[in-house]
């Protein structure tokens, strides 16, 4: 009887090897991938660290383009969530010295260079201006009003149809604003965005949120052919754009392209002239 052949290997010794080779020479590649990552992410700068010339755009939970056009609508137009992912704030050198020569702080709220911030606030805190005037459903003070008119009629010959979106809040208004959200998004991040009452320049009737209708309130609207003409043309018109992108240390605030601050045309003009990028390193505080 003849004897069975064996059966054959399912897989011959050479086809093994070669499976073993291929084997180990990816484990040594998956290795080498995992070092070059972790190195990687130890060479890469925080973008949210200071100095880096980067601001980083923290989303709240629930940032809704609707929820600030609503606002603005009802006349309870805010520092808009940003929407935008990211924007870059131009790489500065370092931070300018506190100026010699800074002009006294006026404290009178009334007064058209009132600084008023975190550290400053209204005295008294329920500070009401006179003279307040309706432009868009909004108010604001007669004479920021008048200015912000030929503003409005500048950017228009360029092709920007500017509108006020929010002026004059009253304290109570400012209380409610910002409790609503602090309820939305927490305390630490409506820090950031909204004043308390008694410290917020739409309590003087001298700030100005304008817009187009494209990114209303919204980071992006810096970026516009409309936001650019406002940054470039603002102080021609006794206008600041008082929280630029990169100074939030500065100023206490996120960037808001749209936030426009009347300080009258001789002292926004002296700010310019005086190469400070803020209110507060122009009166020689928070370089
Ligand atoms: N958005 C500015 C900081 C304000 O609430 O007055
Ligand atoms: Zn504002």
């Amino acid at each position: 009887m003849p004897v069975p052949a064996p059966p054959r290997p399912v897989m011959s010794r050479g086809v093994l090897g070669r499976l073993v080779v291929t084997a180990a020479i990816v484990v040594i590649m998956l290795a080498v991938a995992v070092i070059a990552l972790k190195l990687g992410v130890r060479d890469e700068p925080d973008p949210t660290a200071s100095g880096t010339g980067t601001a980083a755009a923290s989303a709240p939970p629930a940032a809704s383009a609707q929820a600030n056009s609503a606002q603005a609508n009802s006349g309870q137009a805010t520092p808009a969530p940003p929407a935008s992912a990211r924007i870059q704030a131009p790489v500065t050198s370092a931070a300018p010295k506190p100026r010699d020569d800074s002009p006294q702080i006026p404290r009178d709220p009334a007064d058209l260079g009132v600084l008023v911030n975190k550290d400053h606030g209204l005295e008294p805190t329920s500070y009401a201006p006179e003279n307040l005037r309706t432009l868009n459903g909004q108010q604001l003070r007669a004479d920021a009003t008048g200015a912000l008119e030929k503003l409005m009629r500048g950017a228009a010959k360029d092709g920007h149809n500017l509108k006020l979106l929010s002026g004059y809040r009253s304290a109570a208004e400012q209380d409610a604003l910002r409790n609503s959200y602090e309820q939305r998004y927490g305390t630490s991040y409506a820090n950031t965005i909204s004043a308390p009452a008694g410290f917020s320049e739409h309590q003087t009737g001298l700030a100005a949120d304008v817009g187009n209708g494209r990114c209303d309130l919204e980071k992006c609207f810096g970026q516009t052919p409309a936001g650019k003409w406002v940054a470039k043309n603002a102080s021609k018109y006794g206008f600041t754009v008082r929280y630029p992108l990169g100074q939030e240390e500065s100023t206490g605030y996120a960037y808001e392209p749209w936030h426009l601050r009347y300080l009258g045309s001789k002292t926004s003009k002296d700010l310019v002239k005086s190469k400070a990028k803020t209110l507060e390193q122009y009166y020689g505080l928070k370089p």
